[in-house]
């Protein structure tokens, strides 16, 4: 029997067990995909710690690459033996096989291997919609993207100074700055040791940035509001400091006439036709060099808790992969 990770209740990282499961033939609609790489994402502790609710027992993990082992009926686009990779729900990407619909996987263009790709998808397609849908960025735009050397946080600095941005990124140590300025900041501040909002407006020449892209939430919010221009926008796309408090929306007058958003990706995935186009504008950039995807660390899949451990304690860079 194959194995996986289950969840009884939400709690620490202890609360991660590794598993036999039972894996049922694929139903109508359905893949079942052996999976080679699976990704670990910020959201996974959401759902962990049950900031974002889950039926329990659950299983836990939305993104992993693998190959197509059966296929239900009214299935079409897929065969067995077909390279996959997938990013969103439904839960359960932490195992070593299961089903899940059809309709969410996209077929691996034969240059990204597994482990790419499981490092790739959902940060990915994160950073293919922040970027071009919620604020369009274009060439000339100042940037300001929290995290920088984090998952999202390396791929979005590329793909916004490909896109010709200016780019300001924040970051809590030395070895995350350099990192930063590798991977497509122009600029880069350590918010732990500075008033990033005041930087922000000294490399803007007081004008501010166009839009903030923020997956840190409680701890950056208030700066990411002083550090736009006049009718600049805030995307608010994370919590890894915690949840954004609640708030009066007179501020983003005062502070602007701002636009805050709060985004996710299963919204702008929801349409196959939706995903298979941010699909193709991710490996697009990764085909042509644009976005290097870094894998900077891996774990057995059976030992997450210890990748979940890290990832909160912020040692992680880039993207790190689970091999099941
Ligand atoms: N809404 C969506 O569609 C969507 C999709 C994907 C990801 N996200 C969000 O995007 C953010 C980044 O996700 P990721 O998977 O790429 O993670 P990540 O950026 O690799 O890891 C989180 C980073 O946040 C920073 N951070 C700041 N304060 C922190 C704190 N108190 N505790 C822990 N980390 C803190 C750390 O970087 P420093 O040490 O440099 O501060 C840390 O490395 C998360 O908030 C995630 O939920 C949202």
């Amino acid at each position: 029997m194959p194995f996986a990770i289950r969840m009884h209740r939400t709690g620490g990282p202890e609360v991660l067990s590794w598993e036999e499961v039972e894996v049922a033939d694929p139903a109508p609609g359905e893949v079942r995909v052996r999976h080679a790489a699976v990704g670990l994402n910020y959201i996974d502790v959401y759902h962990r710690t049950g900031l974002y609710p889950l039926p329990l027992p659950s299983g836990l993990g939305l993104e992993a690459a693998g190959v197509v082992e059966a296929v239900g009926s009214a299935v079409s686009e897929f065969h067995p033996g077909d390279r996959v990779a997938y990013a969103g729900g439904p839960v359960g990407a932490y195992s070593q096989v299961r089903c899940l619909p059809a309709d969410r996987l996209l077929k691996l263009p034969p240059a990204i291997d597994f482990q790419t790709a499981a490092a790739m998808m959902l940060q990915g397609l994160t950073s293919a919609y922040l970027l071009r849908r919620t604020c369009h960025v274009q060439t000339g735009d100042a940037v300001l993207i929290h995290a920088a050397a984090g998952g999202v946080g390396l791929i979005a600095c590329q793909w916004a100074r490909a896109l010709g941005a200016t780019v300001i990124g924040t970051v809590s140590n030395e070895a995350k700055a350099a990192l930063a300025m590798a991977h497509g900041c122009d600029h880069v501040i350590d918010y732990t040791r500075e008033d990033f909002a005041r930087r922000v407006r000294e490399i803007t020449g007081g004008a501010g940035v166009r839009v903030v892209y923020d997956g840190v939430g409680k701890d950056t919010f208030a700066g990411s509001l002083d550090s736009l221009q006049t009718c600049g926008m805030l995307v608010s796309f994370g919590n890894a400091s915690g949840p954004v408090p609640p708030f009066d929306p007179l501020l983003l007058s005062q502070k602007g006439s701002l636009f805050l958003t709060r985004p996710t990706l299963m919204h702008y995935t929801a349409k196959r036709s939706d995903l298979l186009a941010l699909g193709t504008e991710l490996f697009d950039v990764v085909g042509a060099g644009k976005v290097r995807i870094e894998v900077h660390q891996t774990y057995p899949l059976a030992e997450v808790a210890g990748a979940h451990r890290d990832l909160e304690a912020r040692k992680h860079t880039g993207s790190t992969v689970l091999l099941p």
